[in-house]
C-alpha cells in the first residue's frame, strides 16, 4: 500500500484542507483517513461553490472517495451525526463511503463538559483532552461498543480494510492541529492532546514503508489559538489578522499572529520528514506590504517578495517549497 500524508507545519490553520482538496482531485487515491484529534479541528471546504464546515469526517467524502475517522481519532457522536445530516441534505451519500475506526475513541458528554470549564490552556473546549486521557488511563469508550454505531453501517477494521482487500489502497491521511500542539512536539501544555506529526499517521494500521510523501503546510505567518502569549507586539500583526481573517473556524476565537518561526519551521520539517513545503497566504503578507521571518528571536526584514521567498528557499535547501496564495472565496 501506499500513503502520502498532509501535515501541519505550525499551530493547526495552515490551509491543510487546501492541500488534500488538491491531491484528492488527482483522483489518485482509494482512502482519505482522518488521523488524529477529534472535532477540536474545523475544516473548511468549498465545495460545488457551497461552503461546508465539517469536524470530524475527512474531505473524501467530497470527491467519492472512502472517508475514514482513524484510530487515533477521538469522536464526538452527536457531532458526527450532524455532519452525516449535513451531507445528505446536499445529496452527497455516505453509506459504504464514511466510516470510523473500531477502536478510535468516544468523546462524551462528560468529556465535553470537563473540558468547558478549562481555563489553563484555552481548549476549544470540545472534550479532546479528557476523551484522551480516559483512552490512555484504560477506561475509554471504543467506537466499536458505542450502542448507536454497532448496527449503522460506520464502524470499519482497518486492519482488514487497508491490509486484506484487493485493491492495492492509496491513502490520504488528513492530519488535524499541526506540530507546535503536538503532545510530544509542541509547546507543553500549550498543546493539544494528540499526535499531530506524520508519525501520528502510522498508528492507523499503516506500516512506515508505505509512507510516500509527506505534504507539510506552514503559512507566511504563523498563527496560535489558545492562553499563551504569541500575539507580536507591533500594529501590523492586528493588520495581518484582519487581512488574513484568522478567526477559529471551531470558537470563533481570534488567532493571535506573528512572523513565520523559521528555526520552528526548520525543527518541524525535519522531525515530520516533509518532502514538499506548501507555504499558504502569501497573498496576506502582500496586501500587508511587510516581508519578515522570526530566526533565533530576532525579525529578520526582507525588501520585497522575491527576497523574502529566496531566504526561505535558502533555509530549507532538501525539500520542495510552493508558495500559495489564499483560496478564492465565494
Ligand atoms: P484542545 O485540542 O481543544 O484540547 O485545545 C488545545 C490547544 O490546541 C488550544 O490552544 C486550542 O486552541 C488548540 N487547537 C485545537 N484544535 C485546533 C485547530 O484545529 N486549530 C488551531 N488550534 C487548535
Ligand atoms: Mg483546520
Amino acid at each position: 500500500m501506499l500513503a502520502d500524508v498532509v501535515v501541519g507545519l505550525s499551530y493547526g490553520d495552515e490551509g491543510k484542507g487546501k492541500v488534500t482538496h488538491h491531491l484528492l482531485k488527482t483522483g489518485d487515491y482509494t482512502h482519505c483517513i482522518r488521523y488524529n484529534g477529534g472535532c477540536n479541528a474545523g475544516h473548511t471546504i468549498y465545495h460545488n461553490n457551497k461552503k461546508f464546515i465539517t469536524h470530524h469526517i475527512p474531505a473524501g467524502v467530497f470527491f467519492g472517495v472512502k472517508s475514514i475517522i482513524g484510530s487515533g481519532c477521538v469522536v464526538n457522536m452527536e457531532q458526527f451525526n450532524a455532519e452525516i445530516r449535513m451531507l445528505h441534505a446536499v445529496g452527497i451519500q455516505t453509506k459504504g463511503m464514511v466510516f470510523i475506526a473500531e477502536n478510535a475513541h468516544i468523546i462524551t458528554e462528560d468529556h465535553v463538559e470537563e473540558d468547558s470549564r478549562d481555563t489553563k490552556i484555552g481548549t476549544t473546549k470540545q472534550g479532546n483532552g479528557p476523551a484522551y486521557r480516559d483512552k490512555y488511563d484504560r477506561r475509554g469508550v471504543l467506537a466499536k461498543n458505542h450502542p448507536d454505531l454497532q448496527q449503522s453501517g460506520y464502524l470499519i477494521d482497518l486492519y482488514d480494510e487497508l491490509h486484506n482487500s484487493e485493491e492495492e489502497p492509496v491513502i490520504l491521511f488528513e492530519g488535524a492541529q499541526g506540530f507546535g500542539l503536538d503532545i510530544d512536539w509542541g509547546d507543553y501544555p500549550y498543546v493539544t492532546s494528540s499526535h499531530c506529526t506524520t508519525a501520528g499517521a502510522l498508528l492507523n494500521g499503516v506500516p512506515p514503508q508505505a509512507i510516500r510523501n509527506v505534504f507539510g503546510v506552514a503559512k507566511a505567518y504563523d498563527t496560535y489559538v489558545g492562553a499563551k502569549d504569541f500575539h507580536g507586539a507591533s500594529v501590523i500583526f492586528d493588520k495581518i489578522q484582519e487581512l488574513g481573517a484568522e478567526f477559529g473556524a471551531t470558537t470563533g476565537r481570534p488567532r493571535q499572529c506573528n512572523w513565520l518561526n523559521l528555526d520552528s519551521l526548520k525543527k518541524s520539517v525535519n522531525i515530520n520528514g516533509a518532502t514538499v513545503v506548501v507555504i499558504n497566504k502569501i497573498d496576506i503578507l502582500r496586501q500587508a506590504n511587510k516581508w519578515a521571518v522570526l530566526q533565533g528571536q530576532n525579525e529578520v526584514f526582507f525588501m520585497n517578495e522575491d527576497e523574502w521567498t529566496s531566504y526561505i528557499e535558502n533555509q530549507l535547501p532538501n525539500v520542495q517549497i510552493r508558495f500559495s496564495d489564499s483560496p478564492k472565496r465565494i
